[in-house]
Order: structure tokens, then C-alpha cells, then sequence
């Protein structure tokens, strides 16, 4: 078992006048003391897996999820709101007490959902949209990194496709383009050839391929290495680092075919020494200072994507929420509250808090429908999911239920097996034997998610 304690963040200039953001809030020992009612925005596993761990807290009272999936619909009541529709969110929010919203995606938080709640008096976890900024613009997060001298991929931003053209030209190995904006998963293109980037800066500056989001793009090298989600968690003033996880973005195994939201992960990773984990950890703690320096104080989870370059982390990307289906295998590790630490956070009392992780492995592979990540078909029921065992865990993502109850699929991808032990390959197997008790039409899933290599270490 392991304990992680908040560390203070040194705030310089205008970050020393951090507001507080909520007058209505109720005084510490009420927030301490009182069962509250929660709104979980989002429909996927993480949404999910969030869900079940806050059905395990004392305090929590009724759980509303907007919109849900089937699998929370076992844990709360679901509500037929999407997360862009922020009035309903705000009235249903209104109409059901909720004294906590947690914002699982990231487009609300950079639309600016959390601003609206906050100004009418609710409690929300996630930055307010001048953070979620970090995730909203790549453009952002590497001038960001640039100006505080945070370690990541080197590379520039353009908003001009003959100057995107001339820099890629340039450069003597192929760059990774990025669309500035959010694009679902969509955005990020490893080129392997001269031809392959400029036929990417091409589909989103001139052919619209991402609509807005690809009118700025990033380009930068390309690294190799092995890729670590590093989670913090910070109410603008503190932070505590969280478990890390490993995901595995590519459709196949052996990391080939296209990206897609996350085929499966696992946690903790066994192969990271203590250096790198202290370099990954001053890595969240100086994006946490750098973002209060700039005016611009950031409350919610950091999730920073990185990439091992021998001993040192690299910052990919930076995301403003949960990863999916990293909290998948991450939730299932915490022993602490998760309610009792959102509470604290979302009342900037995150000092007073201990997180308490279990030293288990978790395992957990995604299920997905035939062609996600490109087109698919949805609507087939799922079978098996009652002879799952009891000790492994089901988290739904694109599922539904027909009006006689049965679970079918609903999305790319539909279900998150999760499987815990005492080794990484004892958690491992007990997740690919799950999946093995589960189909439907079209399934598809990797078989090398947490593989034995995984355990090597990299020094
Ligand atoms: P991102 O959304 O920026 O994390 O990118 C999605 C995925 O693309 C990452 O998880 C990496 O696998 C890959 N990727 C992104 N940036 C780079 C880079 N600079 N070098 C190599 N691979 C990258
Ligand atoms: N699994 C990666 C993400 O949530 O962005």
C-alpha cells in the first residue's frame, strides 16, 4: 500500500490572489460532515468507473448521471442530458440538490462548463475554461512548456499552411502533425514519410478534415519510447499526484493501425524507477505552478500524456480530466474516498488529505465494436456479461438497454474488463479470462494489453 500527501504549490505574481470560487459553499465541518448529492457528467467507462467508486462512499446520497450509460444505470439514475446541453445540466443540477458535479469528458470543461456552475453557487470538479485550456490547445501546452521550461516533444505551431509546409520541409525525419483543438482522438497523425505530414497539414488547413480544431496546427518530433498517464489531482492551491497508468492508443496489437480513445491499460507501471517517477512528479507540480503564474489557476485532475526518452518523461499532451480507460484500472487501486478527496478539492482543502493506494496490479482490456475506430454498427445485444466473476469488474462505455432490459452495444467502444491481483500477470489473466465469457456481433479486442514485457524495466 502506498500514501500520497498534497504538496503545496509556490505561486508567484497574480496566482497569490487565488479567489476563492464558491462564496455559497457551506462551511468546512458541514462540507465534512454531510451525505451529498452527485451529478457525474458523461456516458463512458470512466464515467462509469467513477460512479462505482462513489456508490462506496458513506457520504454519498442519491447519483444522477448525464447521460449515463447501462452500466450506471445500476448505480444512480441516468438523465437524458448530453454534456454540451450546460443549461439542462445547470437546471436538472438545480432541480435534483446536486451539491457536486464532477465533469468526466473534456469538451464541457473547455466550453466552460465548470464556469457556469460555479457562478450559480455549485460545486463542481474540473478546471474553469481559461485552465482547460491546457487540453483545449495544443498550441497552448507547448508554449506553456516552452516558457517554464517543462520537458516535451519540441516543435512549433502554425496557423499558416505554407509556413506548416516550409517547417515540415525542413526538418531531416518526418514531424507528428497535431490539430490544435480537441478532435476526439482524431487529431494526432505519426507520420512515417515527408508525403505523410504534409498530406496531414493539407486535410485539416485546407480540406477541413477537423473543422476548426485542425486550423492551427502543431507539428513536432516524433519520440519513441514507452508512454506513461500520469494523473494529479490540485484544487488551484495543493496538489496530490494520483497512480499512474499505461494505455495502449492503437487499434491493434503490436501498437499498429490507427489511434483510437484507448484499447486498454494498466496499473501501477512496474517499469519506471524512482528517478523517473520524481521527474514525472515535478513535471505535474511545476504545469500546476506555471498555470497559477500565468493568472490562470487550475483546480481538477492533470493528466499529462509523456513519453520515456530513456530516464526522462517528455510531456505529450496535457488533458484536464480522467483518462479513459485509465480510471478504469486506477479507481479500482484507491482505497482512499474518492468523494471525500473531490469534496476537498472542490473546497480547496486538499491539504488535509492523505490518498491511500492499494499495491495491487489492475488490468483492464477493452472490448470494442467491428471498424471502431472508423465506422461500425451498433444495436447488438451483449451476452455473458452474467457469468463475468464476481472478483473481476465490468465498466460499460457504449452500451444501452432495450425497453426489456437487455444490454446492447451502443458505441465504439462498448465494455472495459478489468481484472486485479498480486502480479500484473495474475490480474492479466483474470481479465482475459472475462473477456473470454463475453460477445457480441463484431467484438473486437487486443491480446497484448499488459503482455509480460511490460514488466522490464527501462534503466
Ligand atoms: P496525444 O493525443 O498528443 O497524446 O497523441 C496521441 C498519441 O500519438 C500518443 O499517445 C502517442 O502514441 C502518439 N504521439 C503523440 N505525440 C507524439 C510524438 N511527439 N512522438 C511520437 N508519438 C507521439
Ligand atoms: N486514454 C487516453 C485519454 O483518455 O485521453
Amino acid at each position: 500500500m502506498s500514501r500520497h500527501r498534497s504538496i503545496p504549490i509556490e505561486q508567484t505574481g497574480r496566482a497569490n490572489r487565488i479567489p476563492r470560487r464558491r462564496p455559497s459553499q457551506p462551511s468546512r465541518e458541514t462540507s465534512k460532515l454531510n451525505p451529498v448529492n452527485v451529478l457525474v457528467i458523461g456516458g463512458g467507462g470512466r464515467e462509469h468507473a467513477i460512479c462505482w467508486k462513489l456508490r462506496q462512499s458513506p457520504l454519498l446520497t442519491d447519483l444522477f448521471v448525464s447521460p449515463g450509460n447501462a452500466g450506471t444505470a445500476s448505480l444512480g439514475c441516468n438523465l437524458p442530458i448530453l454534456p454540451e446541453d450546460h443549461k439542462g445540466i445547470v437546471q436538472a443540477a438545480k432541480d435534483h440538490r446536486v451539491d457536486l458535479v464532477i465533469i468526466g469528458p473534456e469538451k464541457p470543461l473547455v466550453q466552460g462548463l465548470a464556469d457556469l456552475l460555479n457562478k450559480e453557487g455549485i460545486p463542481a470538479l474540473g478546471p474553469c475554461e481559461k485552465a482547460a485550456v491546457l487540453e483545449g490547445s495544443k498550441a497552448f501546452a507547448k508554449n506553456l512548456c516552452e516558457r517554464h521550461d517543462i520537458n516535451h516533444a519540441r516543435g512549433a505551431s502554425f496557423r499558416n499552411r505554407a509556413d506548416a509546409l516550409n517547417y515540415a520541409g525542413e526538418l531531416s525525419t518526418p514531424p507528428v502533425v497535431k490539430a490544435d483543438g480537441l478532435a476526439a482522438g482524431k487529431g494526432v497523425f505519426v507520420c512515417d514519410s515527408q508525403e505523410e505530414a504534409r498530406a496531414a497539414i493539407q486535410a485539416m488547413m485546407d480540406d477541413d478534415l477537423l473543422g476548426i480544431a485542425g486550423h492551427t496546427v502543431v507539428l513536432e518530433e516524433r519520440l519513441s519510447g514507452r508512454e506513461l498517464s500520469a494523473f494529479s489531482i490540485s484544487d488551484g492551491r495543493s496538489i496530490v499526484h494520483l497512480a499512474s497508468a499505461c494505455d495502449y492508443k492503437r487499434i491493434r496489437e503490436g501498437n499498429d493501425g490507427p489511434n483510437t480513445g484507448g484499447m486498454g491499460s494498466y496499473s501501477p507501471p512496474a517499469w519506471t524507477s524512482p528517478k523517473f517517477n520524481s521527474s514525472v512528479s515535478d513535471i505535474q507540480k511545476c504545469v500546476i505552478e506555471s498555470m497559477a503564474s500565468e493568472g490562470r489557476p487550475y483546480q481538477g485532475i492533470l493528466f499529462s500524456g509523456l513519453m520515456a526518452d530513456g530516464e526522462e518523461p517528455k510531456v505529450l499532451e496535457f488533458n484536464c480530466r480522467l483518462g479513459d480507460p485509465e480510471t478504469q484500472v486506477i479507481l479500482p487501486r484507491l482505497k482512499s474516498d474518492l468523494l471525500e478527496i473531490i469534496w476537498a478539492t472542490v473546497n480547496t482543502r486538499l491539504n488535509e488529505i492523505d490518498i491511500e493506494w492499494s499495491s495491487e496490479a489492475c488490468v483492464g482490456i477493452v472490448l470494442a465494436s467491428g471498424g471502431y475506430p472508423g465506422d461500425y454498427r451498433t444495436g447488438y445485444p451483449i451476452i455473458g456479461l452474467e457469468s463475468v466473476d464476481e472478483d473481476a469488474l465490468v465498466f460499460h462505455s457504449g452500451t444501452a438497454q432495450t425497453e426489456s432490459g437487455i444490454p446492447v452495444t451502443s458505441g465504439g467502444r462498448v465494455l472495459s474488463i478489468v481484472g486485479t491481483g498480486t502480479t500484473l500477470a495474475s490480474a492479466r489473466a483474470k481479465a482475459y479470462r472475462n473477456v473470454q465469457r463475453i460477445h457480441f456481433t463484431g467484438i473486437q479486442y487486443r491480446r497484448d494489453i499488459a503482455a509480460p514485457s511490460e514488466e522490464a524495466r527501462i534503466d
